[in-house]
């Protein structure tokens, strides 16, 4: 087996190689002036099982292209098997036409990734269940649910008075699962509203249907620990904490897996009510991203249980 990294999530994918006993395999990534990209396999993959890492966040577009010839170069190469870990899949939040006229990104994204010729998908907490039904290669869906799990457990020894809050509906299957793996603490989702036009956020009130969500404030549970599946400007999250706070939540914890972090992410979740914002290394964090109240929890584990041959 050889590991190779693009150029999106190099410290991941050295994690990977390392828990495989191995070191990452050499690849050339060259940058034209008009920014295409040359990708050289520098070792020899003949009847290899290869494992190309790459996340696709930021900078999707750039990412894929990459992800798309280190496919087709490992192929050319006489791979054995190809096994792409595309942690942070981009695109997937647009996998259906929500206006009239709009493209269906991930539809053109997993055409392409299937005709690039990888035999497998391994990918973490996609937006969207149904969205695996959509490929006609494998795919290994993980989640960090587990690890998040672990972590609540460790933090908090009374996790069982604590609240899950999922911050959108979209979200409520995540926090059942979570609930589950937590001895069913509480949870309860909130009705969240976005103009898609402006990208303005809506959220001021709970989903009713929820009766573990009811039972939850009615327990005057103080700390609230809030799920998402990524966090892009963090605006979603500002407006959780405020209504969780309207509601008299003393505590409120974050735990979300991907990542994706727009430039104005780091101020707004820094100064939110938000006591610590856990995320994974699903995607790489530079630096200038970082703040305080950030901490990363790593998926590598994960990934390596799931890629047994
Ligand atoms: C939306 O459905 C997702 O689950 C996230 O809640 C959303 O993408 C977060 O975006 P933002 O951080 O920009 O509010």
């Amino acid at each position: 087996m050889k590991v190779f990294s693009g150029s999106s999530n190099k410290p991941l994918a050295e994690k990977i190689a390392k828990k495989l006993g191995l070191e990452l395999s050499p690849v050339e990534i060259f940058t034209f002036p008009d920014n295409e990209r040359r990708v050289r396999i520098e070792e020899d993959v003949v009847d290899e099982d290869i494992i190309i890492v790459q996340s696709t966040s930021p900078n999707p577009n750039d990412n894929y292209m990459e992800l798309f010839f280190l496919v087709d170069a490992a192929q050319r190469s006489g791979a054995k098997s190809i096994t792409a870990v595309v942690p942070y899949l981009g695109y997937q939040r647009q996998d259906h036409v929500f206006r009239t006229g709009e493209a269906v990104s991930l539809d053109v994204i997993i055409k392409t990734l299937e005709a690039v010729g990888m035999d497998k998908l391994i990918t973490i907490d996609l937006h969207s269940i149904k969205i695996p039904e959509l490929f006609k290669i494998p795919i290994v869906h993980l989640t960090a649910l587990g690890i998040f799990a672990g972590k609540i457990k460790e933090l908090f020894p009374d996790y069982k008075n604590s609240i899950l809050v999922s911050p959108d509906m979209g979200g409520i299957r995540r926090i059942k699962i979570l609930s589950e793996l937590l001895d069913g603490v509480a949870y309860t989702a909130i009705v969240k509203d976005r103009d898609l036009a402006t990208g303005d956020i809506s959220s001021n009130r709970f989903d009713q249907d929820l009766p573990a969500g009811r039972q939850g404030f009615q327990n005057n549970a103080k700390r609230a620990i809030i799920v998402d599946d990524m966090i892009s400007t963090g605006r979603t999250i500002v407006a959780a904490c405020d209504l969780l706070i309207q509601n008299g939540i003393a505590e409120i914890f974050v735990f979300a897996t991907h990542p994706v972090l727009s430039n104005e992410a780091k101020g707004i979740l820094q100064s939110s009510k938000a006591l610590k914002v856990f995320v994974t290394d699903s995607i790489d964090i530079p630096d200038e991203k970082r703040f305080n109240k950030l901490e990363v929890l790593s998926v590598a584990e994960e990934i390596v249980k799931s890629l047994k041959f």
